[in-house]
């Protein structure tokens, strides 16, 4: 189901921002690819994918070509550290964000930024996101600090593969915060069948999404808790087996 969230006119062509989809990642895969030099596997864009189906957005053409996107995710390291006390409240953090070449300056990174970050604070209570920027990167560096008031948080040195510095940078998400969606009042409803609960995948489900040690597994009628590293393994298998498919059937 295409989930519209906003839809730019420019002189020539519409634009729309959606949710991304699993039908979407090996098009995001290949817009990576021609935009930067960080890529990745195709079983860590399922890993977001499957994680945080919430948190990542394409834009398309209006024929429905995948031209940008952004690869979104919680970041799940929140115990907390006496050097950064803000690591431990739930953040957000940007793996990867690229729009094609033809299509940049129509303010499409801007959209697919501001709609992951209100995803993060919505469906995860985020409370800052956060990203890796390489020094040399005027565009993004003008994107971030003067656009979306991230800030510099660190310099990281030789943070990318060929040694350049990166800068940590943060944005807090309050604003965010306080345009929430309000909530509709409780309507009684009757029991959701199951097929119901299959569409559900892309709200907001808090409780069936959370991060950290906190997973839980279901067989048939118990429902036992399972630690970090048990949920990371499940997790890593689960993503191997899917990846597998994929390759299989896009060799058949
Ligand atoms: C960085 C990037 C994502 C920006 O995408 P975009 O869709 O063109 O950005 P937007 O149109 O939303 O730009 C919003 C603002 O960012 C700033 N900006 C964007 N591109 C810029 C550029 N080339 N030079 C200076 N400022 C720029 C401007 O302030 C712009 O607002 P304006 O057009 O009103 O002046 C895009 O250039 C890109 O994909 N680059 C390659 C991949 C990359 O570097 N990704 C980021 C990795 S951290």
């Amino acid at each position: 189901m295409l989930f519209l969230v906003s839809r730019i006119s420019t002189k020539s062509t519409k634009m729309n921002i959606r949710n991304g989809t699993p039908e979407d990642l090996m098009n995001m895969q290949h817009c990576n690819l021609l935009c930067l030099p960080e890529n990745y596997q195709m079983k860590y864009y399922f890993y977001h994918g499957l994680s945080w189906p919430q948190l990542s957005y394409v834009a398309e053409d209006e024929n429905g070509k995948i031209v940008g996107y952004v690869l979104a995710k919680i970041d799940e390291d929140q115990r907390p550290r006496e050097e950064d006390p803000e690591d431990s409240v739930p953040h957000g953090h940007i793996t990867s964000l690229a729009v094609k070449r033809s299509y940049r300056r129509l303010g499409l990174a801007k959209k697919l930024m501001d709609q992951a970050s209100r995803a993060m604070v919505e469906c995860f209570d985020a409370q800052y996101v956060s990203l890796h920027v390489r020094k040399s990167n005027r565009a993004a560096l003008h994107l971030y600090t003067e656009t979306l008031k991230f800030q510099i948080s660190e310099i990281e040195p030789k943070y990318y593969a060929d040694g350049e510095d990166a800068y940590a940078m943060r944005r807090n998400l309050a604003d965010f915060k306080y345009q929430k969606t309000p909530k509709k009042p409780a309507i009684e409803q009757s029991p959701k069948t199951d097929s119901d609960k299959t569409n559900t995948r892309t709200e907001c489900d808090k409780t069936s999404m959370k991060a950290d040690g906190d997973k839980t597994s279901a067989k048939g009628d118990a429902v036992k808790t399972i630690t970090k590293e048990e949920s990371d393994k499940n997790d890593a298998a689960a993503v191997d087996a899917i990846a597998q498919n994929l390759e299989k059937s896009s060799v058949s």
